[in-house]
This record gives C-alpha cells, sequence and structure tokens, in this order.
C-alpha cells in the first residue's frame, strides 16, 4: 500500500524538522525568497508529534500557526538555519531538512535602504553560495541518526534525486516535481517519490500533505528500525 495508516511510534526519538522558504536579506526592508508555504514541514512536524517524538521546528517566516506540542525555533537566513541545524544536531536522533533553502545570498547586504538615487537605471546583485547544510549534516552525522531530505525538481525528477540522495548521505529522500501547479510549493496537496537508500523507490498518490507527512513518518519509523 502506498500510504500507511499511521502507526509509526517514534516515542523517545528528538527529531528536528525544518521549514519554509529562507530569507537572504539585501537591506532592512528587502530580501531574496522563494515560493515556499512551509505546509508540508509543518505538516512532518505535527506528524512527528503525533507519533510520539520530542519534534522541534526550526523555521523560517510563514504564515502557519505553530502545531501544538512542537518546540519552535525561528530563523530567517540560510546561514541562521544552517546554525541552528548544526548545534542542535548532535543531541538530535534525525533531521528532516523540509525547509527551502535559498542557494544564493548577497555577497553584501546594506545597513541602509537602498536608494533608488544611488543606481541609474540598472542595479546589479552580487550573489554568492550559501552554505549547504544537508552537506554539512553528512559530515557529522553519526551512523544511528536519520536524515532526510527533499528535492525541489522541474525535470529528471528521479535522477536528479538520486544524485542529492548519494552526495549528501541521505537515508531517505522526498522528491518534488515543482513543476506542477495542483501540487508542491503552496497549496493544501502533495506528490511527492520517496528514495530509499537502498536504491527502491515508492510514489504516493496526489493526496494532502498531512498524508504525505503521515507516510514519511512511518518510513522515518522503519529507517530507525532496521539501524
Ligand atoms: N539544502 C540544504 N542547504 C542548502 C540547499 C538545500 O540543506 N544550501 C537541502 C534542502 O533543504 C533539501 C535538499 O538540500 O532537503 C535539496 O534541496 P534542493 O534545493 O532540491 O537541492 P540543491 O542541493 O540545493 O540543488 P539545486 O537547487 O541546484 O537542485
Ligand atoms: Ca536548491
Amino acid at each position: 500500500l502506498p500510504l500507511a495508516a499511521g502507526t509509526a511510534d517514534l516515542t523517545g526519538k528528538r527529531l528536528l524538522v525544518t521549514a519554509g522558504g529562507t530569507r537572504e536579506r539585501l537591506d532592512p526592508v528587502r530580501f531574496l525568497t522563494n515560493d515556499s508555504s512551509g505546509k508540508m514541514g509543518y505538516a512532518i512536524a505535527a506528524a512527528a508529534q503525533r507519533a510520539g517524538a520530542d519534534v522541534t521546528l526550526i523555521t523560517a517566516p510563514t504564515k502557519l500557526p505553530v502545531p501544538s506540542g512542537v518546540t519552535v525555533v525561528p530563523i530567517e537566513s540560510t546561514q541562521d538555519l544552517a546554525d541552528a541545524v548544526l548545534t542542535r544536531l548532535p543531541a538530535a536522533d534525525g533531521l528532516v531538512m523540509a525547509a527551502a533553502v535559498a542557494d544564493f545570498q548577497p555577497i553584501e547586504s546594506a545597513d541602509q535602504k537602498i536608494k533608488k538615487t544611488n543606481a541609474n537605471d540598472e542595479l546589479v546583485l552580487r550573489l554568492k553560495k550559501t552554505p549547504d547544510i544537508l552537506q554539512a549534516v553528512a559530515a557529522q552525522k553519526r551512523p544511528d541518526q536519520v536524515v532526510v531530505g527533499f528535492a525541489a525538481e522541474t525535470q529528471h525528477l528521479l535522477e536528479n534525486g538520486r544524485q542529492k540522495l548519494t552526495k549528501k548521505h541521505l537515508d531517505l529522500l522526498a522528491a518534488n516535481d515543482v513543476s506542477r501547479a495542483d501540487i508542491g510549493f503552496n497549496g493544501d496537496n502533495n506528490q511527492v517519490t520517496f528514495l530509499f537508500a537502498d536504491g527502491h523507490n515508492e510514489q504516493t498518490p496526489v493526496t494532502s500533505k498531512r498524508a504525505i507527512a503521515t507516510t514519511l513518518i512511518t518510513h522515518v519509523a522503519e529507517i530507525f528500525n532496521q539501524k
């Protein structure tokens, strides 16, 4: 069956979940970000909490209510998120990186509002890569820890997803086709293909983010049992 009934037990497990789109500041009133609503990550935090885990939700700004019984750590930038994850990783049993992390940040962030009188007709922004958090996690994680990533793809979902799973040393990856308007970044529904470290894949139907979160947490519990 593609969707499990939600009988996962994560009692006693400390889980970090990240959610939302990180923000990279240009100046005090402007930032670069993406379309992530945070709904998938919040649904995962809630599903983990229902399964009995001790959940810390590290979240970029969203419009969502805080899930009950979950510890919330607010962050804005990718660097904030990296710091929040890496300091908490040693005490955690697992990490689910559902955050839509900015890949680039401005090289300079202005202390004062950028005035249009300072530019001619064009303004050139220079960006540099943000730290890859899962890559840093891969270098530090213990064999007993379960690490789950997401992949947002507009093409070659399985190939690109497999590459990310391998490169980031993940136990599980949820690959998301973000080119489809009916699922993904902003809606209440989603469809993912789970890529497991042993090489097998499992595609969910298009269903609620809540149902996908429940299935993901069931897989996390199975992986803990296999460790
Ligand atoms: N991720 C991360 N740190 C980053 C960028 C992404 O930890 N600086 C995580 C995301 O939270 C996600 C996974 O890596 O769990 C894959 O993110 P994705 O954006 O799909 O892949 P990238 O490795 O950033 O590659 P690209 O965007 O070029 O496809
Ligand atoms: Ca990316």
